[in-house]
C-alpha cells in the first residue's frame, strides 16, 4: 500500500472514536468530522508546492512563498460536503467541484448523478469523501476527473478498508490517498468494519 499515508494524531484519534459511537447524535457528528476535516487538510497540504516571493512589512523586505499551483477541491455527495467547509477555511481561493455518487445497495457499484467541476487541468484537485469501503465511489470520481482533464489528484477519506485501498491502487496507482485509520475489512453489505456505519445517513440525519 505505497500510496497509502494513515494520518496518526491523538485529536484525530479522539474526535473518530465520537464518531464511530453509534450513539453520537448528528450535530455532533458533523462537528466531529469537521474537526477531523481540519487535521486531514493540514496534512493533505502539507507537501503542496510553493513559489517564493518578497513582500514589503512595515519595516523591511521579507521573503515569503505563494501556493505555484490553483487548487480544487471536489466532495462527492454527499458525506463529502461534510469535509468542505475544514478545507475551504485553509484554501479559501480553491474552485470548487460537486459530485454526486451513489452506491447501489445490491451491486455495490457507484453511480453518478451529478457531475459539476470547473476547470482542472492545471489544478491540484482534493477530492474529499470520508468513506473508502469498495472503492468504487472513488475509482469513479478519479476516472471521470481525469477525463475532465485533471492531472494532479488526491484522495482524501477518514475510513477506508483494505479493499478499497487495493481497488484504487490497481486503477489509479498514482493517486495518493491520506486516511484517518484503515480498518479491519468490509461485511458482505459492503459497510467498513468496525468503520462507522452510513456516513451519509449519519451526517444528515436521514
Ligand atoms: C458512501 C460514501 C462513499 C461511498 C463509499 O456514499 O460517502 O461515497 O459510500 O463506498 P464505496 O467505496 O463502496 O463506493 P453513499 O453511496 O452511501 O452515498 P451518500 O453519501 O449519499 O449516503
Ligand atoms: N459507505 C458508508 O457510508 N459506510 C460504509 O461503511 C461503507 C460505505
Amino acid at each position: 500500500m505505497k500510496n497509502l499515508t494513515v494520518l496518526e494524531h491523538p485529536l484525530l484519534a479522539r474526535a473518530l472514536t465520537q464518531l464511530r459511537d453509534q450513539s453520537t447524535p448528528v450535530p455532533a457528528f458533523r462537528h466531529h468530522l469537521m474537526e477531523c476535516g481540519r487535521l486531514l487538510a493540514c496534512e493533505a497540504t502539507r507537501d503542496l508546492e510553493v513559489r517564493k516571493v518578497r513582500v514589503q512589512t512595515p519595516l523591511a523586505l521579507a521573503s515569503g512563498v505563494q501556493l505555484r499551483r490553483p487548487v480544487t477541491l471536489v466532495p462527492v455527495l454527499r458525506a463529502g460536503l461534510a469535509l468542505l467547509d475544514a478545507f475551504r477555511d485553509m484554501l479559501p481561493e480553491a474552485t470548487i467541484g460537486f459530485v454526486g455518487q451513489r452506491r447501489n445497495e445490491e451491486t455495490l457499484e457507484a453511480e453518478t448523478y451529478l457531475f459539476k467541476v470547473p476547470a482542472v487541468r492545471v489544478s491540484e484537485v482534493f477530492v474529499l469523501d470520508p468513506m473508502l469501503a469498495t472503492g468504487g465511489s472513488a475509482i469513479s470520481t478519479l476516472d471521470q476527473l481525469k477525463r475532465h482533464g485533471a492531472r494532479r489528484l488526491r484522495l482524501i477519506c477518514l475510513l477506508a478498508a483494505p479493499e478499497g485501498v487495493a481497488a484504487m491502487e490497481k486503477a489509479h496507482p498514482e493517486v495518493p490517498i491520506l486516511t484517518g485509520a484503515l480498518d479491519r475489512r468490509l461485511n458482505e453489505r459492503g459497510y467498513i468494519v468496525p468503520g462507522l456505519g452510513d456516513a451519509g445517513d449519519r451526517c444528515f440525519g436521514t
